[in-house]
């Protein structure tokens, strides 16, 4: 077929990423985060550490960790019309829309680091790159608590200097601006693990994204906010979200045979299942599916769960699933982890977007520092008419 027509591999970037920043092993059900098992980073380690890890190849020192998390604070604050941007927004504007634009405005309100002002060679700075990277880390959780607090019309807290990172969150989504609250810290650390859990995975399709659009030389905000564009989707971060809805509609254990059914007759698909890489069970929904009895002894049991527990057993006994090697992801859990903290299911994947900075802005580096990276072009196979000449609108049929 003259359509297919190959050209030089090099130029259409045919040939696979090579990073150093996750891998994932599909067939065992392995993520390690340069080098370290997810599993031992969710039990001991914090989401600053692992943030600084993934960013920079090594878990910090005391004083890099010190430099770091005081780096981010510094960078918490966001520019107030960026606040009256998110406040303008519809009432009912999904959060993650709302976040893509709050991020795109970060671009306009930072143009000191815009490679369309300042030229590529912009980037190449070490310290202009770092302060990208603590903006935006540091921004995040201001800029989320603010689209959260606008779901209950309630106007944005400011960030406190004298909280870890994910109390910070906490704090500016509960506060209500009484500056002496201090979050749960139970609830804080279970927040942290799952922010260890979402921080980065590979080639993912948002975090290709981020790839992708950085490599037209774009700024990084621009590239981000591409990124979670990308996340928003109901079949990539979206899906904790549509657990939930998945899991109220089921309404009782008792319709969970008749909901299969529908599964396999292609009616519609089991959420929070399958995943492009892993053909096991996601290392992450291993550890959280410990984390949701740890949250509901906190904060109560959700019904819910009896539910997603009973439709886990059932998947996974039946041959459907099995023979398509459908496993719970890491979506399967979350929903009922987040909903049972008090978030609302339009939320849940603003959740997923915070931590997930780490992931993005670890590639969107390492992608500036590879001689490999060329403008983003995937190959296309021509298929279609080979060649035809106009015809008058008269002879047309
Ligand atoms: C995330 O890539 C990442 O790393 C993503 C992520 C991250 O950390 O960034 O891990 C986060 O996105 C997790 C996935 C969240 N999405 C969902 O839970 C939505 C439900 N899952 C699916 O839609 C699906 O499993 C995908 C999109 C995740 C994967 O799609 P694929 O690669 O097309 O799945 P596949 O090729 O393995 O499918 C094989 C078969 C197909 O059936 P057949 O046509 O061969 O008969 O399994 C079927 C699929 O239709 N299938 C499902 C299913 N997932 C796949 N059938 C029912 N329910 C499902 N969930």
């Amino acid at each position: 077929d003259k359509g297919l027509k190959l050209y030089d591999p090099g130029y259409l970037n045919t040939a696979p990423v090579r990073s150093k920043i996750s891998y994932i092993d599909g067939d065992e059900g392995i993520l390690r985060y340069r080098g370290y098992p997810i599993e031992e980073l969710a039990e001991k380690s914090t989401y600053m550490e692992v943030s600084y890890l993934i960013m920079y190849g090594n878990l910090p020192t005391k004083n890099q960790l010190a430099d770091w998390e005081f780096a981010l604070s510094q960078h918490s604050a966001v520019p107030q019309r960026i606040l009256d941007i998110i406040q303008t927004m519809p009432n009912d504007a999904h959060p993650m829309g709302v976040l893509v634009n709050a991020i795109s405005a970060l671009s306009i309100f930072h143009p000191d680091a815009n490679p369309a002002f300042q030229g590529l060679d912009v980037y190449k700075s070490k310290q202009v790159r770092d302060k990208q990277i603590a903006r935006i880390i540091g921004k995040i959780t201001t800029i989320a608590a603010a689209t959260y607090l606008r779901l209950a019309g309630r106007p944005p807290v400011l960030p406190s200097k004298n909280l870890s990172y994910t109390e910070n969150f906490l704090y500016m989504l509960d506060s209500m601006g009484n500056r002496s609250y201090k979050p749960n810290p139970r609830l804080a650390r279970a927040l942290d693990i799952i922010f260890i859990l979402h921080a980065e995975h590979e080639m993912n399709c948002s975090t290709a994204a981020t790839r992708h659009l950085s490599s037209s030389g774009v700024d990084v905000f621009t590239a981000i906010a591409g990124a979670v564009g990308a996340l928003y989707g109901p079949l990539h971060g979206g899906a904790n979200e549509a657990v939930l809805k998945m899991l109220s509609e089921i309404g009782t254990v008792e319709n969970i045979p008749e909901f299969i059914e529908g599964v396999k007759a292609r009616k519609r698909k089991l959420s929070g299942f399958g995943h492009r890489v892993y053909k096991n069970y996601d290392p992450r929904a291993k550890v959280l599916r410990k984390l949701a009895d740890e949250v509901f002894s906190i904060v109560g049991r959700d019904p819910l769960i009896e539910i997603a527990v009973a439709l886990e057993k059932v998947a996974l006994s039946d041959e459907f699933f099995i023979k398509r090697k459908l496993y719970p992801n890491v979506d399967f859990y979350s929903g009922l982890i987040y909903r049972a903290m008090g978030f609302p299911p339009e939320f849940f994947t603003v959740l997923f977007a915070i931590p997930r900075m780490a992931g993005y802005l670890a590639h969107w580096r390492e992608s500036l520092d590879d001689p490999d990276t060329k403008i983003m072009r995937p190959q296309q196979a021509y298929v279609g008419e080979w060649l035809r000449h106009y015809m008058p609108i008269n002879e047309r049929s």
